[in-house]
């Protein structure tokens, strides 16, 4: 099958869009708000898109009623969000945070979860993930939206530091088997990486 997206007729029960781009890895976002608020919130247009200085990318969709998502609002007010890395232990609890709260309450308390400080910026990190990258807002780019009410803003952020706990490490390595990450599928649908596998490159010609 084939179909063009500017009339999106696929013929199919749901659009497979998200589908065809999988796995996504979960962007587990804490930012403060100008007022000092704190937010999370799961964001699986996520993906790092450069290692030197390492740089992550997350995209904000906002439909007409709610243009502007807290995370990017607070991206664009403040300049420093963390990534936290979402697990198979923390499923619940990051699903939780993609409720629509009210931007005055705190994520972190609605679903549980205990903060950690971080070290270069002010969001705090979600305690009990394995991973975290404190990032300085680089760039907001506003992207096409087909809903001119809506918002599509993609938030480039340069990592300033990473923290990983040591438990996650087998002889200096991070073992898939003990981070069991979560990645985002199409529909209502999850991976959890528990499969691994290497490959070495191939040499020239
Ligand atoms: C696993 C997961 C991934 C999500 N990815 C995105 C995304 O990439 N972009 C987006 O705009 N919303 C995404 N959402 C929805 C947001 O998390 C949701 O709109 C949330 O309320 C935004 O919170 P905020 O306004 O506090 O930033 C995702 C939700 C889940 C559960």
């Amino acid at each position: 099958m084939f179909y063009e997206t500017s009339d999106n007729r696929h013929g199919l029960p749901h659009d497979p869009y998200k589908s065809c781009i999988v796995p996504r890895p979960i962007g587990w976002i804490s930012t403060l708000s100008a007022k000092s608020v704190v937010n999370l919130a799961p964001y699986s247009f996520f993906n790092g898109v450069a290692s030197d200085p390492p740089m992550v990318m997350f995209s904000a969709n906002g439909p007409a009623q709610r243009p502007t998502k807290d995370t990017l609002a607070n991206c664009a007010d403040t300049g420093e969000f963390v990534f936290n890395l979402a697990t198979w232990d923390l499923r619940e609890e990051m699903n939780r945070t993609s409720a629509p709260a009210n931007p005055g309450a705190d994520e972190f308390e609605l679903a549980g979860l205990e903060k950690a400080p971080s070290v270069l910026v002010k969001p705090p990190r979600v305690k009990a993930s394995p991973i975290h990258m404190e990032c300085l807002v680089e760039r907001i780019l506003d992207l096409p939206c087909a809903d001119p009410k809506g918002r599509n803003a993609m938030v480039l952020g340069r990592v300033a530091g990473i923290h990983i706990d040591d438990r996650v490490l087998t002889g200096g390595l991070i073992d898939m088997a003990k981070l069991r990450p979560i990645a985002r599928l199409g529909y209502m649908d999850y991976a959890r990486v528990d499969f691994v596998f290497s490959m070495d490159r191939p040499g020239p010609g």
